[in-house]
């Protein structure tokens, strides 16, 4: 975007999320809707990538781009009914997809995007289903209630094919929709490959989504022909073709364009990434909590913040965190798949990883919190401490230079700097338990498996090798010895 000023950005940035959207639902439970089942076209490389990854398992906004589009089309009809198109290493896409319970039809071959619609033919011909809504694995941004408005459109307009389209500013690369007249009824849609300058022109271009009659979709298909610049299959074909067999096909326009944006370079995909990530903050900031600088900020789509949390800038929020009311998340902190009370303050520099915290904790700056750290109500985890698989009880603290790993650490303990539990014997893992109460003197070694108990003292910069009793003191370490005039001497000696 050219030189362009921070505050200028920022101003931009959220001024590009108009997320005013009405949530209205329509009426897909009334007693007169359709039979409709969802084909999600998932099979293509995405050559334009460059990636040796498959196209729709690259991520925006923290997660797969064709996870979006399949939570979306889950909202408009249930998982059973949903069919993804996979081809291009498939099992890789349908082991990462499996846990949302759709089906999945294998397009062995990616002969285009008709081709795709051919393979599932035996998912959606017969008697199951009177409408089959299209949407494609690359474009993440659509919404159900789009879906929602081409279904109902096409229902009423009882067509044979509706399509989706968009005026874009630059509608370079798509599709063009050739309107009969500039009427609702559509004579073709043309590929850019195949478009006279004429129709270059055109700003309205087909998204790639579409609803279908199945019975005049599957009667007509195998009329589809190879005869392109690709040599494949077009499933916007099938525009001219019903259209030729006097059939209905109509369009409807989106009023957000960029809803129906794909994903076919790393550019349109950073692009889509910014806006998912937009939409999220804005989501965040109308639910009450505050987000200074949001373009800074990284927050994946499944992120949930309480009111009256403040997110300070060049924040990470990534993953299936949940962070409660009222807390602060100071500057570089990156929080990933950790659930955090209310109340918690998150100084600057905190990492975190598949972590709990309870109510009122202190965490940071500069901690670093490893799968499995549970960190009590109103603890305290401080500078440069690494922590993982801990339990750290209710007030409790340890905050200056230490490692604690594999440590089961009850209320009420004061662990002092620069403690260290020894878990690792080179070869196994060992726990290390330390009751209520304890303190741990700084510098303190704890060589596990070791259990301090309850209410006992261990003195400064001991090593620890066997159980401390309750209530005890442990002293670990060389008897201090002092020579008198030692260093006088020493100095004068070299004179
Ligand atoms: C397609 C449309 C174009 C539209 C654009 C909107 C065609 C011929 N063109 O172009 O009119 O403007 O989408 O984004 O359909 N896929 C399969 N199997 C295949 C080929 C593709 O499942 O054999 C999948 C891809 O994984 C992708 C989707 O279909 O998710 C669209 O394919 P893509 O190659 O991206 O089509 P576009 O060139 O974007
Ligand atoms: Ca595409």
């Amino acid at each position: 975007m050219g030189r362009v000023s921070p505050l200028a950005f920022a101003v931009y940035w959220l001024s590009m999320a108009n997320t005013s959207k009405t949530k209205a639902k329509s009426s897909l439970s009334s007693p007169a809707r359709p039979r409709v089942a969802i084909a999600i076209m998932a099979a293509g490389k995405g050559t334009r990538l460059k990636s040796k990854h498959p196209k729709v398992l690259h991520e925006v906004g923290g997660k797969p781009i064709l996870a979006h589009v399949i939570a979306t089309a889950k909202k408009v009809v249930p998982a059973k009914d949903i069919f993804v198109i996979i081809g291009h290493e498939a099992e890789l896409v349908r082991e990462a997809l499996a846990g949302t319970g759709v089906n999945f039809v294998v397009q062995a071959e990616q002969r285009g995007t008709g081709h795709a619609l051919m393979v599932a033919r035996a998912a959606f011909s017969g008697d199951k289903y009177d409408q089959v809504v299209v949407l494609s694995g690359d474009a993440p941004l659509i919404t159900a209630e789009t879906i929602r408005k081409l279904s109902d459109f096409h229902a009423a307009q009882k067509a044979a094919m509706t399509l989706l389209s968009a005026d874009l500013d630059n509608p370079y690369g798509y599709g063009r929709v050739i309107r009969k007249g500039g009427r609702v009824e559509v004579q073709a849609i043309v590929e850019e490959k195949s478009a006279t300058p004429r129709q270059k022109n055109i700003r309205e271009i087909n998204s790639g989504f579409y609803a279908f009659a199945t019975p005049a979709l599957y009667e007509h298909i195998d009329r589809l022909s190879t005869a392109n610049p690709h040599g494949e299959y077009y499933l916007t074909d099938m525009a001219e073709v019903l259209h030729r067999a006097r059939k209905k096909v109509v369009v409807i326009k989106t009023e957000d364009a960029s809803e129906v944006l794909g994903s076919n370079t790393r550019a349109e995909m950073m692009m889509l990434d910014v806006r998912l990530r937009l939409t999220k903050c804005r989501e965040l900031l109308d639910e009450g909590v505050t987000i200074f600088y949001p373009h800074t900020c990284v927050i994946d789509s499944d992120v949930e913040v309480g009111a009256d949390t403040v997110i300070e800038p060049f924040v990470q929020l990534l993953g299936n965190t949940k962070i409660g009311a009222d807390c602060r998340i100071r500057s570089y902190s990156v929080i990933a798949n950790s659930i955090l009370g209310d109340r918690v303050t998150v100084r600057p520099g905190t990492i975190m990883e598949d972590s709990r915290v309870g109510a009122g904790a202190v965490l940071g700056p500069y901690t670093h919190m490893r799968p499995g750290t549970e960190v009590g109500e109103g603890a305290h985890l401080g500078n440069f401490v690494e922590t993982k698989k801990i339990k750290l009880g209710k007030g409790s603290k340890a905050n200056h230079l230490s490692y604690l790993g594999d440590a089961e650490i009850g209320e009420g303990v004061n662990v002092g700097a620069g403690t260290i539990t020894c878990n690792y014997d080179g070869v196994k893992k060992h726990k290390t338990v330390i009751e209520d109460g304890v303190f741990i003197g700084s510098d303190s070694t704890l060589v596990a498996p070791v259990k301090i108990g309850r209410g006992a003292y261990v003195a400064a910069a001991s090593c620890i090798t066997e159980d401390v009793p309750a209530d005890a003191l442990a002293l670990g370490r060389a008897r201090q010895s002092v020579k008198e005039g030692w260093a006088r001497a020493k100095r004068e000696s070299r004179r």
